[in-house]
């Protein structure tokens, strides 16, 4: 996408398209990037609202999540569920994610090969995520199917085929939910579910259901593409990986240099409440614009030298999770999460190195995403 982004620049740091992919303001420039994101008159909107009569549940339901809420309602959700990402939370949760990556890894050495996409970073995020929810253990596979159909209706590049063609996944991820909410009223747990159970004077059940389905697509989609395309850069970056194997302490600014160069998340939108006022341009009410932060990432204006992966770049304050209120609820927990995950596979696997086949990327445009990354465990 990076050529696409600099020539998109090269017209301006915002510029407006009258078709491609969608007509609206095409945001590049890092400081305009933050300028939107900051500007509560750029509402936070369904990017793509979905019109076929198939996706009214899905539709019913996005409308409950806090990233489609603004002010009031959006202050309420983002509330409730920050509690589940408090530092002692997340603390308990580390173990987990310890024993989860050597159990994975565990498993994949035996073949001495692996897919870091569906072997190890896949499950583990999975895994995590379904924990903290409160999923149980054998449905937890079901995440990986659950979460494509998700994301397919999403992104730019879905077709007409796609929604044409229904999504039943999407029924049973909603019905399959539903139950597990009724389960946790009846005999709460110790999770994220019991805990929004026990505040439903706050919140509605069609907000219930929203915040779990939100939780369960950002809280691993994401963190999968941060740990695979870490891999994938470090391991084209011999010299830098190496530093990093001697080094374990650079992992924090390895990771935040990934979120920069390679951002999991490449585009947000937004739609103007009312005529705005951006450098030169006036964005009209009603306007869509698309916040490219893969794009502000890279921005040469912004970072020394943005097109290298420098993975010592301090300060480094890219936009990878967002900015202002929207801010990822999860960042903290997606951080540590590939910090772990990386810093076990590159102790335990030293000799990694990417196999023949090459890694494929997925065609989306909203995220920045590997479908596969083989990788030969030990030389
Ligand atoms: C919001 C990225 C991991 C939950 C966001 C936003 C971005 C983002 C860019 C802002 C969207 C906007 O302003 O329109 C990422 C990336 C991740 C990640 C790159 C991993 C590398 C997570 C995790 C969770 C999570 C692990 C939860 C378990 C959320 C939620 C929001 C959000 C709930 C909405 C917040 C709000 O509307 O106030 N994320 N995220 N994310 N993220 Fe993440």
């Amino acid at each position: 996408p990076y050529p696409f982004y600099d020539e998109m620049r090269s017209m301006g740091p915002l510029y407006k398209l009258d078709s491609f992919p969608y007509p609206g303001w095409y945001v590049t420039g890092y400081e305009e990037v933050k300028k939107v994101l900051l500007d509560t008159r750029f509402k936070n909107r369904i990017p793509l609202p979905l019109t076929s009569k198939k996706y009214e549940r899905l539709k019913e339901v996005q409308n409950h999540m806090m990233l489609f809420k603004n002010e009031l309602d959006h202050r309420r959700l983002r509330g409730l569920a920050s509690a589940a990402f408090v530092p002692s939370k997340l603390k308990h949760i580390r173990y987990y994610i310890e024993e989860t990556a050597h159990d994975l890894l565990n498993q994949a050495e035996q073949k001495n090969k692996m897919d870091v996409v569906s072997d190890y970073a896949f499950p583990l995020a999975s895994l995590v995520i379904a924990k903290m929810i409160g999923v149980p253990v054998v449905e937890r596979p079901l995440f990986r199917e659950w979460s494509a159909s998700l994301i397919r209706t999403i992104d730019f590049t879905r077709t007409r085929h796609i929604l044409a063609s229904g999504d039943e996944t999407i029924g049973v991820l909603l019905d399959y939910f539903q139950r597990l909410i009724n389960k946790k009223k009846r005999a709460p747990k110790d999770d994220l579910i019991s805990m929004f159970v026990k505040q439903d004077s706050e919140l509605s059940e069609k907000e219930l259901l929203a915040t779990c389905i939100l939780l369960m697509i950002a809280g691993h989609e994401t963190t999968v593409n941060l740990i695979s395309n870490t891999v994938l850069v470090l391991l084209n970056h011999p010299v830098q990986y190496k530093a990093l194997q001697e080094n374990p302490a650079l992992i924090e600014t390895a990771i935040e240099e990934v979120l920069r160069y390679e951002s999991p998340t490449q585009m947000t939108a937004r739609v103007a409440s009312e005529d705005i006022k951006m450098g030169e341009s006036i964005v009209q009410k009603g306007d869509h614009v698309y916040v490219l932060l893969g794009a502000a990432n890279r921005d040469p204006e912004k970072f020394a030298k943005a097109d290298v992966f420098d993975m010592t770049r301090k300060p480094n304050p890219h936009l990878a999770f967002g900015h202002g209120v929207h801010f990822c609820i999860g960042a903290s927990l997606a951080r540590m999460e590939a910090q772990i995950a990386i810093q076990i596979l590159l102790q335990r696997m030293p000799g990694l190195r990417l196999s023949d086949s090459k890694p494929r990327w997925r065609k989306l445009i909203g995220f920045r995403s590997l479908s596969e990354l083989p990788v030969i465990l030990r030389s």
